[in-house]
C-alpha cells in the first residue's frame, strides 16, 4: 500500500478570511471596509454568518480533527476608522474565537490583513499613502494586546500581491483602483506595513511571526510540458519579468531586505522611486519565523512583441499570457499539483532554512448536493495530487510545517461573491445550514491518518448504479427522474443503490428523459479538417473547460449531408444546450442553419460569409505579414508564395497579408502556385522555382506547404537558407524537425481551444458574445 505518510507533528487545518465569511458587517460598531463599498455592502452580509455561528463552525473543524485554523481579523471591526477609536465589541469577538478555538484543542493562527481596509482609511489615500503603514501597526498592536497571551502564530498581510495588483491596477478587486503607479505604491507600502507590524508583535514577545504570499512557478508553455527544461532563449527575459512582477518583488524584500534588480526599473518608469525611503528594506527584511505560501495555479507565458501590458501586470508589455493545457477548475484555474513542487523546490534552494507552511490551496468545483450528500470527487483529487506533489517536496527537503487547505465553508469569493465553491463545508446561503461534502470526510481521514490513502473515491455512474440495481440504464434514469411508471420494487432497488454507491444522477440520466441536457456538442464540419492539432486541442482543452462548467460533451461529424441534417435535427430537438463547430470553411451554411435554432452557437474560425455567429480565430492577416516582414528585414527581394486552398477563409487572410507587406515595401506578389498537402506544396514549389529562377524566398502558407518548398528546394539544388529562404505557417511539432528547423509562425493552439470553451459560456449565461481574433507569433529557425 502506497500510503503518504507525513512527518510527525504536521498540521493539518483550514483557512478562512473575515470578509468572506463573518457576514455582520454593520453589527456592534463595526466600521465600512472598501469591499463593502466595492461590493454596494450586499456582498459581504450575510456571508456564512460566522460572526454568529462560530461556535458551530469551531465544532466542525474539531470534529475533523484538524490541528490548526487560520482565520483573518477584521480591521474596520476592531478600529471602525482605521485608526484611533478601539472597538471593544469587534475584540470581543475575536477574543470569543480564540477562547472557543482553544477550548476545541485547535491552535488559531491569526492573519491581520486578509484585504479589508477600513474604507475611512482608503478615504484618506488608502494603500498609496505611507500613513496607512503606521496606522497598520498601531492595528496589530491593538490587537495583539487583546489576543497575544493566546495566539502566538501571527500572519501579517495575506496576499499583498492580489491586493496591490489586482486592487489598484486592473480594479477587480476593491478598492478597484486602476493606476500602475498606484498599484506600485500600494504594494511597498503593504510590504512596510508588514515590516512595522512585525516590530510591534515582537515588542509584544511575538516568537512566531510572517506573510503569506500568493506564489507561482512561472513558465513557458514548452517548459509547462517539461520542467527540466530552460525557458527558450527567447522567452527567458519574459519569463523573468513576470517572476519578478509576481513573486520576487515580495520574497526579496521580505527574505533578504532588497528588491530584484530587474524589478526597479519597472518600477521607476511607472512611479518613480521617491516611495521607497532609506531604511524601508531594513524595515522589511527583518527575519520572520514563518513563511505562507498560497498556491493554486502556475502562470504560463512567452515573449510577443507589441503584446500590451496585462491589466494586473503593469510593466509586462510584450509578454503573451499562455493559457496552461489541462484541466481547469470552475474558476477556470489550471490544476497543475507539480507547480507546488516548483514553488517549494525554488523556495528551498533560494531562501534555504525559511520555514514554510501552505497556508492556501483547495479549488472551485460545481457542486451537486443530493439526498445523500455532496461527492464532490473534483475536489478530494485536486486536494490528494497536491498532498502528494508536497509530500515530494518534503522528500526533497522542504521544510513545510503545514497544510491548510483552503477553505472550511463555502463563501464570498470576492469580486465573484457566492458562486464559487471552495469550501469542503458545503454552506446553503438561505439557511446557513452547514453540510460536510465527501471531501471534509475523506480530509478527516487524511488527518486522523497523518496521510494519504491508497483508496481515491470513484465517481459511479448510470452503468454502476444499473449493474448494482440489476436494471437497464433507462430504468435508473427513470426512477432518477421521478418518473411513476416503475414499480415500487425496482424503484426501491435503485434508490438503494444510489445511495449506496452515492451517486449523483448527470445530465446523462436526467437527458434521457427530462431534456434538461447541461450538454453540449462538438461538430465537426469536415472528416480531414486543416489543422488536426487544432482540432484536437478543441477536443481536449475545450471539453476540460466545458466539464469544468459542468457541461456534458457530445462529439458528432457533420461532414455528409446526411449527418449534417441528423446534427440540425438532434439540435433543434434541444438535445444540446450549445454548439460549437469546428472548422467552419466550406460549411457557412450550417453554421447559419443551426444559429436559426435559437441554441447558442460558436465557430472555430472566421466564417467564409459574414454573420452573426462568434467565433474564435487567430489574426491571419497580421501573422503573414509579419512572416513577409521578417524576410525582407533578411534581405530577401524574390518572394514566392505557396498557396493553399483559396477557398479557406484563413488562407486568403494570409496571402492578404503577405501581399500587403509586399506592396508596403514597393515590391510586387508575384502568382501564387496552390497545394494543400505536402506532395502537392513540393510540386507548387519545384514550379514556382522553375518559373523564377531567382527566387530568394518562399512563403507558404502552411508548415506543410513549407515542408514540401524545402524538399523541392533541395531537389533543385537550392541551398536553405543561403539562397533561398522558407516560412511556413502553424508551428506544427514537425517544424522544429525539418532540415533546417523551419521558420513558421506559431498559432496558438490550446488559448484558441480555452477562448472557444469561454465564448460558449458567456452565451449560455445569455451574454453577449464578441469575436475573439487572437494573436499569433513568428517563430524563427534556420530556414530563413
Ligand atoms: C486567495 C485568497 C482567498 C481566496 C482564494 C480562492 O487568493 O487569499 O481569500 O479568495 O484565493
Amino acid at each position: 500500500m502506497s500510503t503518504a505518510r507525513f512527518p510527525e507533528g504536521f498540521v493539518w487545518g483550514v483557512s478562512t478570511s473575515a470578509y468572506q465569511i463573518e457576514g455582520a458587517t454593520a453589527e456592534d460598531g463595526r466600521g465600512p471596509s472598501i469591499w463593502d463599498s466595492f461590493a454596494g455592502g450586499r456582498n459581504g452580509d450575510p456571508a456564512c454568518d460566522h460572526y454568529r455561528r462560530y461556535p458551530e463552525d469551531v465544532r466542525l473543524m474539531k470534529d475533523l480533527g484538524l490541528a490548526a485554523y487560520r482565520f483573518s481579523v477584521s480591521w474596520p471591526r476592531v478600529l471602525p476608522e482605521g485608526h484611533g477609536r478601539q472597538n471593544d465589541k469587534g475584540l470581543d469577538f475575536y477574543d470569543r474565537l480564540v477562547d472557543e478555538l482553544l477550548a476545541a484543542g485547535i491552535a488559531p493562527y491569526a492573519t491581520l490583513y486578509h484585504w479589508d481596509l477600513p474604507q475611512a482609511l482608503e478615504d484618506l489615500g488608502g494603500w498609496t499613502s505611507r500613513d496607512t503603514a503606521s496606522r497598520f501597526a498601531d492595528y496589530a498592536r491593538t490587537v495583539h494586546d487583546r489576543l497575544g497571551d493566546r495566539v502566538d502564530t501571527w500572519f501579517t498581510l495575506n496576499e499583498p500581491w492580489v491586493a496591490a495588483f489586482v486592487g489598484h491596477a486592473s480594479g477587480v478587486h476593491a478598492p478597484g483602483r486602476r493606476s500602475a503607479a498606484d498599484a506600485f505604491v500600494s504594494a511597498h507600502h503593504m510590504l512596510l506595513a508588514h515590516g512595522l507590524a512585525l516590530e510591534a508583535l515582537r515588542e509584544g514577545g511575538v516568537a512566531r511571526a510572517g506573510i503569506v504570499l500568493n506564489l507561482s512557478p512561472v513558465l513557458t508553455p514548452a517548459q509547462l510540458a517539461d520542467f527540466s527544461l530552460r525557458p527558450p532563449e527567447e522567452d527567458a527575459e519574459a519569463v523573468a519579468r513576470i517572476d519578478a512582477l509576481h513573486n520576487r518583488q515580495f520574497l526579496e524584500p521580505v527574505l533578504r531586505g532588497r528588491y530584484p534588480e530587474d524589478l526597479l526599473p519597472l518600477v521607476a518608469r511607472t512611479a518613480g522611486l521617491g516611495h521607497v525611503h532609506d531604511g524601508d528594506l531594513d524595515v522589511i527584511g527583518r527575519p520572520i519565523d514563518l513563511l505562507g505560501v498560497n498556491y493554486y495555479t502556475p502562470i504560463a507565458v512567452q515573449a510577443q512583441p507589441g503584446a500590451p501590458a496585462q491589466p494586473d501586470f503593469p510593466g509586462s508589455e510584450g509578454v503573451l499570457f499562455c493559457s496552461v493545457p489541462t484541466a481547469v477548475t470552475a474558476m477556470g484555474w489550471p490544476i497543475v499539483p507539480s507547480g507546488l513542487s516548483l514553488v517549494l523546490r525554488r523556495l528551498t534552494a533560494d531562501y534555504p532554512g525559511t520555514e514554510l507552511m501552505i497556508t492556501e490551496n483547495g479549488a472551485d468545483f460545481v457542486d451537486v448536493v443530493t439526498a445523500d450528500g455532496i461527492h464532490d470527487v473534483d475536489r478530494i483529487g485536486f486536494v490528494e495530487e497536491h498532498l502528494r506533489a508536497l509530500r515530494t517536496s518534503l522528500d526533497e527537503g522542504a521544510r513545510v510545517r503545514g497544510y491548510l487547505l483552503w477553505s472550511l465553508l463555502d463563501c464570498v469569493e470576492w469580486a465573484d461573491g457566492y458562486r464559487r465553491k471552495f469550501g469542503i463545508v458545503h454552506v446553503d446561503f438561505v439557511t446557513q445550514r452547514r453540510r460536510l461534502k465527501d471531501s471534509a470526510l475523506w480530509f478527516r481521514d487524511v488527518v486522523s491518518r497523518n496521510g494519504l490513502g491508497d483508496e481515491r473515491p470513484k465517481r459511479p455512474t448510470l452503468e454502476t448504479v444499473a449493474a448494482r440495481a440489476n436494471v437497464s440504464r433507462a430504468t435508473v434514469s427513470r426512477v432518477v427522474n421521478g418518473e411513476a411508471s416503475v414499480s415500487p420494487e425496482v424503484r426501491a432497488a435503485v434508490l438503494r443503490a444510489v445511495q449506496e454507491l452515492g451517486y449523483v444522477p448527470n445530465a446523462a440520466a436526467r437527458s434521457l428523459v427530462t431534456r434538461r441536457t447541461d450538454s453540449v456538442a462538438l461538430v465537426l464540419s469536415t472528416a480531414a479538417p486543416q489543422g488536426d492539432a487544432l482540432v484536437a486541442a478543441v477536443v481536449r482543452y475545450a471539453t476540460s473547460v466545458l466539464e469544468g462548467a459542468g457541461k456534458q460533451i457530445t462529439l458528432m461529424l457533420a461532414d455528409t449531408a446526411e449527418s449534417r441534417r441528423r446534427v440540425v435535427q438532434h439540435v433543434e430537438a434541444r438535445q444540446v444546450d450549445g454548439v460549437v463547430l469546428l472548422p467552419p470553411d466550406g460549411h457557412g451554411p450550417l453554421a447559419e442553419r443551426l444559429a436559426r435554432t435559437g441554441v447558442p452557437v460558436v465557430l472555430l474560425g472566421k466564417p467564409a460569409i459574414a454573420s452573426l455567429v462568434p467565433y474564435v480565430d487567430v489574426d491571419h492577416v497580421a501573422g503573414a505579414a509579419a512572416a513577409t516582414a521578417h524576410l525582407l528585414e533578411r534581405g530577401r527581394r524574390r518572394i514566392g508564395v505557396v498557396c493553399g486552398p483559396t477557398e479557406v477563409v484563413a488562407v486568403q487572410d494570409r496571402l492578404t497579408g503577405h501581399r500587403a507587406r509586399l506592396q508596403e515595401a514597393g515590391l510586387r506578389p508575384l502568382p501564387a502556385p496552390a497545394g494543400h498537402d505536402r506532395g502537392s506544396g513540393e510540386q507548387a514549389a519545384r514550379q514556382l522555382l522553375a518559373d523564377h529562377p531567382g527566387l530568394d524566398a518562399v512563403f507558404a502558407t502552411s508548415d506543410d506547404l513549407a515542408i514540401g518548398a524545402l524538399s523541392a528546394a533541395r531537389a533543385a539544388g537550392r541551398r536553405v537558407p543561403d539562397d533561398l529562404a522558407v516560412v511556413g505557417f502553424d508551428d506544427i511539432d514537425a517544424a522544429s524537425c525539418t532540415a533546417p528547423p523551419l521558420t513558421t509562425v506559431r498559432v496558438p493552439v490550446t488559448d484558441q481551444a480555452l477562448a472557444l470553451a469561454r465564448l460558449l459560456l458567456s452565451r449560455l449565461d445569455g451574454r453577449h458574445a464578441a469575436p475573439v481574433v487572437l494573436p499569433t507569433r513568428l517563430v524563427v529557425r534556420d530556414s530563413s
